[in-house]
C-alpha cells in the first residue's frame, strides 16, 4: 500500500470517493507492464479502469453531478490514477449515475464489462430478435452480462461456459441452452440449438473452442470479439468479423442504464477483496475459472 495525495479534479472532472473497484484481466496485464498506448508505464501507477463511489467534489464546469451523488465510472488509462484507490479524479463524462436496480457494490463491479458486453451485442453484432447467438466464454466477466443483454434483444442464446457450474450460471442468467465448453461437445450442442447454423458468435475467449464455434456459423454469419482475446481469431471467408473496443460516453451510459433497468441485471460477484488485498485479487484472477466478476471493496 502507498499513500498518495488525493487527486485534485480539474474544471471538467469529478472527484469520486471510491466504494468498489472492478477487477479484470486487463489490470493484471497492466501490472505486468502492458499498456494500450505501448508507452512504458510511469509510476506511481494506480490500476483500475472502472468502479463506483460517491461524488466528493466537482470541477467548476461540471453541471451533471453534485456532491453526494452515487456514480459508476469507466475511466481507462486515467492520468490521475485508477480505482485501486480511495479517490479518483476523472472527466465527468466517464461517470454516470448508478442505475436502478443496482447498488454501489454491484455498479462498481461492472462498468468496463457491462459497457463492452452491450456494445458487442448491439454495435458490433447488431443482434436482432429471434437470431441464434453463441456466446463463448459466457460465464466470465463479460459473458454473464452479454447473456442478459442478448436475451433482452429477443435472441436465442447458446452459452459456451466454463465448467458445469459455469453452464448452470449461464442458464440461471437466461441462456436458452448452455454447455461446458471445456468438456462438452460444442459442435453437437450448436447443431441441436441451430440446425441451419448459428447467426452470430460473441467470442470472449479464443483458441480451439472458438474454431469449433466458427464451424457452426451459417454462411454470412457474424463474429464479434473485444480486442484482447487470445489468440486473435483468423478471418474466414463468408463470415463477417468485427473486432471492437468498449467505449465510454454519455449516450453509452444512457443506453446501459435503460437496459440494466429493463433486464433487472444480475451481477454475479465471484470474489471480493479489500484494497490491501489487491495482490490476492490478482492471484485469484490468475487461477481462472471465475464465474462473473472479481472486485475490490474500498469502503463500506
Ligand atoms: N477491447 C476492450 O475494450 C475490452 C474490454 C473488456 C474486455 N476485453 C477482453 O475481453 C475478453 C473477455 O474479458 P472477460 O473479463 O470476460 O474475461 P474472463 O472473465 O476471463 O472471461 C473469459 C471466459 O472464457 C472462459 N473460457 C476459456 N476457454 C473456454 C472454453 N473452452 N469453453 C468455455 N469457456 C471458456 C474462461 O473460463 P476459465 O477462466 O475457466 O478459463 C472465462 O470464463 C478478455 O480477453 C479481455 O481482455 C476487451
Amino acid at each position: 500500500m502507498h499513500t498518495l495525495p488525493v487527486p485534485v479534479p480539474g474544471a471538467s472532472e469529478v472527484l469520486i470517493a471510491v466504494h468498489t473497484a472492478e477487477v479484470g484481466e486487463w489490470d493484471a496485464d497492466m501490472r505486468g507492464g502492458w499498456s494500450l498506448s505501448g508507452k512504458k508505464p510511469r509510476f506511481p501507477l494506480v490500476l483500475g479502469g472502472g468502479g463506483s463511489g460517491t461524488v466528493a467534489a466537482v470541477g467548476s464546469r461540471v453541471r451533471r453531478f453534485k456532491i453526494g451523488d452515487l456514480v459508476y465510472s469507466y475511466a481507462w488509462d486515467n492520468p490521475k490514477g485508477g480505482f485501486y484507490a480511495e479517490y479518483v479524479a476523472s472527466l465527468a463524462e466517464t461517470a454516470a449515475p448508478v442505475p436502478a436496480p443496482l447498488d454501489l457494490a454491484q455498479a462498481g463491479a461492472i462498468p468496463i464489462a457491462a459497457l463492452t458486453a452491450i456494445q458487442g451485442i448491439d454495435d458490433a453484432l447488431h443482434l436482432k430478435k429471434g437470431e441464434r447467438l453463441v456466446i463463448l466464454g459466457a460465464s466470465g466477466g463479460l459473458g454473464v452480462f452479454a447473456i442478459q443483454f442478448a436475451k433482452l434483444r429477443g435472441a436465442r442464446v447458446l452459452a459456451i461456459a466454463s465448467g458445469a457450474d459455469g453452464a448452470a450460471l449461464a442458464r440461471k442468467l437466461g441462456a436458452d441452452a448452455a454447455i461446458d465448453g471445456r468438456a462438452g461437445d460444442i459442435a453437437g450442442a450448436a447443431r441441436a440449438f441451430a440446425p441451419h447454423g448459428v447467426d452470430a458468435i460473441l467470442a470472449l475467449t479464443g483458441g480451439k473452442a472458438l474454431t469449433k464455434c466458427l464451424d457452426t456459423l451459417r454462411r454470412g454469419g457474424r463474429l464479434a470479439y473485444p480486442n484482447g482475446i487470445e489468440p486473435v481469431p483468423k478471418k474466414r471467408r463468408g463470415i463477417r468479423t468485427k473486432p471492437y473496443d468498449g467505449i465510454v460516453g454519455r449516450a453509452q451510459w444512457e443506453r446501459l442504464a435503460r437496459e440494466i433497468t429493463a433486464a433487472r441485471l444480475q451481477v454475479p460477484i465471484a470474489a471480493e477483496f479489500a484494497l490491501a488485498e489487491a495482490a490476492r485479487a490478482h492471484e485469484r484472477l490468475a487461477q481462472g475459472h471465475i464465474l462473473g466478476k472479481v472486485v475490490l471493496r474500498i469502503s463500506q
